[in-house]
Parts: C-alpha cells; sequence; structure tokens
C-alpha cells in the first residue's frame, strides 16, 4: 500500500519511521517532509494546506491511506476534502477537530459531558475580560480559542499579567483570528500527563501513558515552548488513575461527540493535570502530541499502519497494541531565540554519530539541507530519542548521543525525565 504522510515535524519523522517497519507499506510519501523524513519517505514539495495539491498527488499515485500529522490541515478540513474523493485518511474530520480547534467548544462539550475541567469563561470584548481578572483576580489562564501554533496559552500569577495576556490577544491580534475569543480558566496545581488514544468512532483504545516537558529551561521554568523532551511511560499514572481517565474523560466525549453526530477517527490527546481533586482535563488535541509521539513510537511493537488502517474501517476493536516494556525518552534540542523568534540556517553536525549508537533515533523537527549541508530550518530541531532498561538509562542514551550533536546556538534542557526520576 502506498502512504501519504503529511507533516515535517519530529512526530511526523517518528511517524514515518514507524510505517516504514510495516510489511504491507510500499511506497511512503510525505508532505513536505524533512531531511531526516527523507531517510525513510519520498519528500514531495507539497504544504501541508495545499488541499488541490495534496488530492491530486493522492490519486495520481494511488495512496491507499493519507496520514495527517498537525492540526493545521485537520482543523481546515484536510480529511473531509479526501473523504469525499474516496481517499481513505487517518484523522479526524473539520467538526471534530474542534475538539483543539476551538477550545470553546472543546470546553462546553465537557461541561455538557460532565467532563473534570477547569471553570472558564468566555469573551471577545477585551474591556469586560479586564474587569473579569479585576473581579476574580490571579492566577488565572488566560487562552486564544483557537490554533496559535502552541502559543496562545498564558499562566497569569499576578493581575497585570492576565491584563497583558487579554491584550495582546484581543485588542493586539498577536494570534491573529485564533485569539479573537479567549478563555479564561480557573488555575489549577499537579503533574500533568498525556493520554493518547486511538479511535474509530465507536472504540477507544489508550496507548501507554507520556509525560512532556513545556517550559524552555531546566526545573520546569522559561517560556512555554511545543514541548522540549517527553518520557513514556509516566510513573504519575497508575492503572487506577489510568481507568478512571478512561471512564470520566474519553468515553463521555465520545458519547457527546456521537450524539452530536460527529464522527470522531484518528488520534485523540488528552492534557491531563491531576489535581488534588482528581484528574482535570487541560486541554483536547486531535493528533498525536510532539514530541510524546517519538518515544510513544519506540516503543510501540504494533503494527502502526495495521493499526491505522484499522481505525480508518471502523474496527479499532479487532486490534490488541503491543509495547516494548522498556521506557523511551526524547530530549529536543532547538535553535537559538527559541520560543521566540528563532535563527535558522546553523550548520548541524554529529547526527549520523548520535543515530548510529544503539537503541537511539535521531528524529529531525526543524532540518533542512543547504548545499549539502544539514542546517537547523525551525525552533525545534531535533528530537534525540532513546530506549533503555530503565528511564534512567534511556536518558543516558539520550544525553550521550545528544552530546554529539552541535550547531550555534543549540539549546536543550539538561533535566528531561527529572520528575519520573525523582
Ligand atoms: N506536546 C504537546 C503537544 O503536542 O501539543
Amino acid at each position: 500500500m502506498n502512504i501519504l504522510l503529511i507533516g515535517s515535524g519530529g512526530r511526523e519523522h517518528a511517524l514515518a519511521w514507524k510505517l516504514k517497519q510495516s510489511p504491507k507499506a510500499e511506497r511512503i510519501y510525505c508532505a513536505p517532509g524533512n531531511p531526516g523524513i527523507a531517510q525513510v519517505a519520498e519528500c514531495v514539495n507539497i504544504g501541508v494546506t495545499d488541499f488541490d495539491k495534496i488530492e491530486k498527488f493522492a490519486r495520481d499515485k494511488q495512496i491507499g491511506l493519507v496520514v495527517i500529522g498537525p492540526e493545521d490541515p485537520l482543523a481546515l478540513g484536510l480529511t473531509d476534502r479526501l473523504q469525499k474523493a474516496g481517499i481513505k485518511v487517518f484523522g479526524p474530520n473539520k467538526a471534530a477537530a474542534r475538539l483543539e480547534g476551538d477550545k470553546w467548544f472543546a470546553k462546553e462539550l465537557m461541561r455538557h459531558q460532565s467532563v473534570p475541567t477547569a471553570d472558564a469563561r468566555s469573551f471577545t470584548d477585551a474591556d469586560a475580560a479586564d474587569e473579569y481578572v479585576k473581579m476574580h483576580g490571579a492566577p488565572l489562564v488566560v487562552k486564544a480559542v483557537g490554533l496559535a501554533k502552541g502559543k496562545g496559552v498564558s499562566v497569569c500569577y499576578r493581575d497585570v499579567e492576565a491584563i497583558d495576556a487579554i491584550d495582546q490577544c484581543i485588542r493586539q491580534r498577536a494570534f491573529g483570528e485564533a485569539g479573537a475569543r479567549i478563555v479564561i480558566e480557573e488555575f489549577m496545581t499537579g503533574p500533568e500527563c498525556s493520554i493518547l488514544a486511538f479511535i474509530d468512532r465507536r472504540n477507544i483504545y489508550i496507548m501507554e501513558t507520556s509525560q512532556d516537558h513545556k517550559t524552555i529551561d531546566d526545573g520546569d521554568t522559561g517560556p512555554m515552548t511545543g514541548g522540549m523532551g517527553a518520557y513514556s511511560p509516566t510513573p504519575v499514572i497508575t492503572d487506577e488513575v489510568l481507568a478512571q481517565i478512561e471512564r470520566d474523560v474519553f468515553v463521555p466525549i465520545l458519547d457527546g461527540l456521537i450524539r452530536e453526530d460527529i464522527e470522531y477517527k484518528g488520534i485523540l490527546y488528552a492534557g491531563v493535570m491531576l489535581t488534588a481533586a482528581g484528574p482535570r482535563v487541560l486541554e483536547f488535541n486531535c493528533r498525536f502530541g510532539d514530541p510524546e509521539t517519538e518515544p510513544l513510537m519506540m516503543r510501540l511493537k504494533s503494527d502502526l499502519l495495521e493499526v491505522m488502517l484499522a481505525v480508518a474501517d471502523g474496527r479499532l476493536d479487532e486490534i490488541t497494541l503491543e509495547w516494548d516494556r522498556r521506557p523511551a525518552m526524547c530530549v529536543v534540542a532547538s535553535s537559538k531565540g527559541y520560543p521566540g523568534k528563532n535563527r535558522t540556517g546553523d550548520v548541524i553536525t554529529g547526527v549520523e554519530a548520535g543515530d548510529e549508537m544503539a537503541d537511539v533515533k535521531v528524529f529531525h523537527c526543524g532540518t533542512d539541507t543547504v548545499d549539502g549541508q544539514l542546517v537547523t530550518a525551525g525552533g525545534r530541531v531535533l528530537a534525540v530519542t532513546a530506549i533503555g532498561d530503565t528511564l534512567k538509562d534511556a536518558q543516558k542514551k539520550c544525553y550521550d548521543a545528544m552530546a554529539k550533536i552541535n550547531f550555534d546556538g543549540m539549546h536543550y534542557r539538561r533535566d528531561i525525565g527529572h520528575r519520573a526520576l525523582r
């Protein structure tokens, strides 16, 4: 079967690497891909939202399955478009992708289905939002309701920070129309985890647990990023808590979607905080997490293509997922300036040396090739991933491989996994 993967990050490299292991996979194409993905797939110069070209390419190359990695094409309805053309897709349709693309829609569905989450109010009027902050008082969380490339969430410890976040979103349109409406949420505390499930409209299959580190600096400090590292499994989730999350979050959300006649097929990712009052949903994503996918794919023993086809065909109940019992970890190397305006074009060395190490895979997130040299081309550049007998062992392998890699302005956290290892 020919496969077309949409995307160009570390998540897509990990998915391409895993799909390539399937005996069923014939040709794998990736639009647009990156130099790492090019080792396992044929990269084609088509943007992730160029629907006309994607549809034409899928027809021309007799693609048996299109796998959509990032949220933007999902939110814009790439699945609907391809399905209409009779092309099989892994990834939710536009209505279902609102769970990520419209935080107020997600909040209302959660409320309706009694899914535990932070109390929230929604505003389009900045003055009214300011008044609410003055009345309620920080700490609060201000979120742009739309997609803002992982940057639309501000955790505000002081009123002035919340008022500034409101100004940035609504008045300054720092995130474009994504911030025209905001939600202001109750501040919660507790360890966070990422629970990802395959969903085929009726069936839910929860994957092994994982946890990411969202801030740029050690000790979970500094600005928020897309994720600077992740590991799987996470010890904060016991079997009982996972069963509780399935019962109180995934089942009622899927029931709510079915009741609204929304077909959900693909990945549903719940970002969950384990508060003193129990698990509470922070957010939903309608796609694989990045960088959670990198360690998860290292641990997945089952054929990913078989699982994705079962999801697309609505027969997930026929599938059993098998996992390597060993833990895996991923550490992200980012470019100078990230998560602010980041530099590109710095020459990267040592990736092959890292990749050659046992139990290590270096996934490319933001790289390019210029004049035959590998260079930085994004905020997050590489996701060095390793599997080990223990989490400590996986961590050591990640950092030993990272030590071989170099580029000007390279930054990575030295403490990925610290919570689990403590
Ligand atoms: N790791 C967070 C995300 O994928 O959104």
